[in-house]
């Protein structure tokens, strides 16, 4: 979703704001602007696509000494990607780059219209800058102005704002969607998130909801409902180099190759040879626990379904899984004996962190599966537990599921070793089997190579089926979606026992379908399911480690003694093919169109 950063200090602020907007460009955008304060004079530049359009404008502008700078990447919401709804927006002498949403932004438009005020954009933002204005003719004081102006704001934001009348400061506030103020030595810097920040500051202020204030050049001053608060600066830990693509097409073939790696870390510390280990969770937070709500969009959601499987069969505990954006508003009964879960790559999605506020109202126990350590959903649960994926920039997401499902495993068998529904020897088994997924993640230079080329048999037709059962059902959702997000091919994720109930009629040698045929779990069964279609003439691509004589096409995948085994390197397949097909078809693998990365908006 949208970017923003901001800077003052004496380095080359148009470097710095291009450069942040650059690292922000995972998480999708449609335009992109920067504006920059130097002496009382504004220069600003905007540009529709690509930030490389951004950068051809402002190649000729000159930054010396000390300026103040604000950036801005759109994901459009309100007006459609033009240069004029792109940030920052401007009204006579002020300038504003705003993530969010204001919900009362229309009666605040048409009362400033009566007072005279020309609109320049079709975007709720633009109501900022005008706003400030009215109320900095009035009280004459730029802090006063603001504050003033964001106590008439409805909804969610992260602000900067940059004026004429002060030119050495940028004022912000934060609430409902995220901003980190950072600083090294008397430089500061801004960003909505810490990859525009990483190599630049060294400590770091992650704003709270409520919060607001100004920085100048070496202060930072921080306010919360009128009252200066102190500063909780952390180190800004993380490297610049894994968040480059370190000779891989794309940063999604890159993360799809890290899995092996990630999925190391993410259990690390956490298995022992007998036992599972969170030390993030207190001992009792469990107790009285008797049901598991899930909530997640997207491929989060996936993965909360697999998870719903496991937590069945493991810790035999009924658990619900519910897409947050349709869960917000079905007015859900929930009791207090059910623990709520939210999944979450960017722990910024808006749908699932009103999910949560939903269930902690309720008073219910929460718990957040996260990639992104002090996000709002994160600050929001009871308790979290860090997915360890690094930073994801590829808008389809690969490693960041990943890393969520063998949580989500782990997770359910540290609640059986606690309600003692697991036998020693099973959870061993388990124990054994985890420790087993970085190894059968790994992507086989032959394997890569077998999809590359059959990719190219996968370009026309009228629509891929992935099919699976079980936990396999799930990922057969997962590979469709993946697919779907960046070939922009229709691709549907099907239980393969329900085909024959409506779907088989578009059978036909046109329809693709991808088998997810496991050894170790209901082999039979998805084998005569997908024997019905190849009745039908499907052209029928089977991933499995038995040979498939009516296939198409066939990877062949290990043998393995656990179904996760096989789950996780079925993933590994369906996301090369994804891939492969992507870049057949000569899609941005990374910033599919229509897509962002965080999804900051319902
Ligand atoms: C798909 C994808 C999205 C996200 C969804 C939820 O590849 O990445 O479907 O999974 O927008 O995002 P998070 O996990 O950040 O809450």
């Amino acid at each position: 979703m949208c970017g923003i950063v901001g800077y003052i200090g004496n380095k080359n602020s148009k470097d710095i704001l291009i450069g942040g907007l650059s690292e922000l460009e995972y998480r999708g955008y449609d335009s992109a602007g920067i504006a920059i304060l130097t002496n009382g004079k504004i220069d600003t530049f905007k540009a529709i696509g690509k930030l490389v359009n951004l950068e051809e404008k402002v190649k000729d502008l000159e930054v010396d000494g000390l300026s103040v700078g604000i950036g801005h990447t759109r994901w459009a919401t309100h007006g459609s990607p033009t240069e004029l709804n792109a940030h920052p927006h401007l009204g006579e002498f002020s300038y504003v780059v705003h993530n969010g949403i204001i919900e009362n932004y229309k009666e605040l438009k048409e009362s400033l219209i009566s007072d005279g005020v020309k609109f320049l954009s079709q975007t709720d933002t633009e109501v900022i800058v005008h706003l400030y204005e009215k109320n900095f003719a009035k009280l004459d004081d730029e802090l006063k102005a603001f504050e003033k102006t964001i106590s008439q704001l409805d909804g969610a934001y992260a602000i900067l704002l940059i004026t004429k009348s002060d030119d050495k400061k940028i004022f912000f506030a934060k609430h409902g969607s995220p901003m980190i103020v950072g600083n090294s030595e008397d430089e500061i810097y801004f960003g909505s998130s810490d990859a525009a920040l990483l190599g630049k500051a060294s400590e770091v202020i992650y704003l709270e909801d409520g919060e607001y204030g100004y920085t100048s050049f070496g202060e930072i001053k921080l306010f919360n409902k009128d009252e200066e608060v102190a500063l909780n600066k952390k180190p800004l830990v993380g490297d610049k180099i894994s968040a480059q693509k370190s000779g891989f097409r794309f940063f999604m073939e890159k993360e799809i190759y890290e899995q092996s790696d990630v999925l190391s870390d993410a259990i690390l510390g956490r298995v022992s040879d007998d036992k599972i280990i969170f030390d993030e969770l207190e001992s009792d937070f469990f107790d009285s626990v008797n049901h598991i709500k899930i909530c997640a969009c997207g491929t989060s959601y996936h993965s909360a379904l697999s998870a719903s499987y496991l937590l069945e069969r493991d810790a035999k505990i009924p658990t619900t899984v519910e897409i947050a954006s349709e869960f917000r508003y079905k007015e859900p009964l929930l009791s207090l004996d059910t623990l709520f879960i939210v999944i979450s790559q960017s722990g910024e999605t808006a749908d699932t962190l009103e999910a949560l506020k939903m269930a902690k109202r309720a008073g219910l126990k929460t718990l957040a599966i996260c990639n992104v350590d002090n996000s709002s959903i994160v600050r929001g649960a009871d308790f979290s537990i860090m997915t360890r994926a690094g930073i994801e920039k590829g808008v389809a997401s690969t490693k960041a599921f990943a890393t969520q499902v063998i949580v989500l495993w782990m997770l359910s068998l540290y609640l059986a070793q606690k309600r003692d529904s697991i036998t020693k020897d099973k959870l061993q088994d388990e124990i054994k089997a985890i420790k087993h997924i970085p190894a059968a993640t790994i992507v086989k230079d032959e394997l890569h190579q077998q999809l590359k080329r059959l990719s190219k048999r996968y370009l026309h037709g009228h629509g891929f089926f992935f099919i699976g059962r079980d936990i396999f059902f799930p990922l057969a959702l997962e590979g469709a979606l993946k697919l779907k997000e960046i070939s922009y091919l229709h691709a549907e994720g099907y239980p393969a026992g329900e085909m024959k109930h409506g779907p088989i009629a578009l059978a036909d040698s046109e329809l693709f379908t991808v088998a997810l045929i496991p050894k170790t779990l209901l082999y039979d069964k998805v084998k005569s399911n997908v024997e019905e279609l190849c009745a039908r003439d499907v052209t029928l691509l089977a991933i499995s480690p038995e040979p498939f004589d009516l296939a198409d096409d066939f990877i062949k995948t290990d043998s393995h003694t656990h179904p996760m085994g096989e789950f996780f390197e079925m993933m590994v397949v369906t996301q090369l093919l994804a891939l492969e097909i992507s870049i057949r078809v000569g899609n941005d693998v990374d910033m599919p169109r229509n897509l962002a990365k965080s999804v900051t908006v319902e």
